[in-house]
């Protein structure tokens, strides 16, 4: 028996009666991928999967990227990203260190974004019996029916760029930024030309309609979006700036402290999230994410 508990105010789901390591019949798929559509993020509790078995589940709803960032992929499993803070016998990052420092929704630079992300946790960091490195989701849909109509009227037709570089250069001088302070260090592997290359910048509307549910929802985020189309650059970060600081208001977020055997699911349509980095070695945090491709937004 598949139940469903909604746990934030607009977003958020835990799904029992599920094993993920077991192939799910249609049936149990379609209520799987239904709550998950519904709650915009859904995760399963107490998951024992392999990267196969991750990969096999995630497939069902579409086709698995394979990451701008080929030096953070599993080996072996090209569909699976590392996310950790972990290093290897060489000294060497296992997988990305610095995934999620500011709000976005995964691959929002591509011409097809993704349309959600699964996320596994092998290892969670824990100090003091507190567990660290939550991660937030904030519904963008949620954000946006809340908008005055004015404001609505103002974004209609408006449209944004994403762009890989830009995210590229604006997370290495956070990281310049934080190393300065004698914050957290972290192997930036600067991207390549070849890289930066395969991710031209896409534009995309600034509200957008969600291809399952049809709602709709502000598609910019903080990481990804250079800037407004069309209007006077000040003026756009200004608009960019009070719709970014509205999609996170509380009311929007919901929170999720990890244990290992989590499988959690977003939708990067409608959701945006941002990491915390508040541990670092020798805590450990060790993830898997598959993420599959969506639709040109609309
Ligand atoms: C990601 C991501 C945030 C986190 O895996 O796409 O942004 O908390 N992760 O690990
Ligand atoms: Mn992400």
């Amino acid at each position: 028996m598949i139940t469903v508990n909604r746990i934030g105010k607009h977003l958020g789901a835990e799904i029992s009666g599920v094993d993920l390591s077991k192939p799910l019949d249609d049936d149990s798929f379609a209520q799987v991928a239904r709550a998950f559509f519904d709650n915009e993020v859904a995760f399963f509790r107490n998951q024992k999967i392999t990267p196969d078995q991750h990969i096999a589940f995630t497939q069902r709803f579409g086709v698995l990227e394979q990451h701008v960032r080929k030096e953070s992929r599993l080996d072996g499993f090209p569909e699976i990203l590392v996310v950790s803070n972990l290093l290897d016998d060489k000294g060497n990052a296992i997988g990305a260190q610095d995934a999620g420092r500011f709000w976005h929704s995964d691959l929002s630079y591509k011409h097809e974004p993704s349309m959600l992300s699964a996320l596994y946790s092998v290892e969670v960091p824990e100090k003091a019996g507190r567990v660290l490195g939550d991660t937030g989701f904030a519904s963008t849909t949620a954000a946006y029916a809340a908008l005055p109509d004015a404001l609505k009227q103002r974004l209609a037709g408006l449209k944004n760029v994403h762009s890989y570089r830009f995210y590229r250069d604006k997370n290495a001088r956070a990281q310049e930024a934080e190393k300065a302070r004698g914050g957290r260090v972290i192997q930036e592997h600067a991207p390549t030309e070849e890289q930066l290359k395969s991710v031209p910048d896409v534009e995309t509307p600034v509200v957008r309609t969600h291809p399952v549910s049809g709602r709709k929802g502000l598609f910019i985020n903080e990481a990804h979006t250079s800037h407004l189309v069309g209007m006077d650059k000040a003026e756009g970060d200004a608009l960019l700036a009070e719709l970014y600081a509205h999609i996170v208001k509380p009311e929007f977020v919901y929170t999720h402290t990890w244990r290992p055997g989590d499988l959690l699911m977003w939708d990067n349509c409608s959701v945006q999230h941002k990491a915390t980095f508040d541990y670092d070695l020798p805590l450990r945090r060790l993830m898997y994410r598959t993420t599959v491709r969506g639709t040109v937004p609309v």
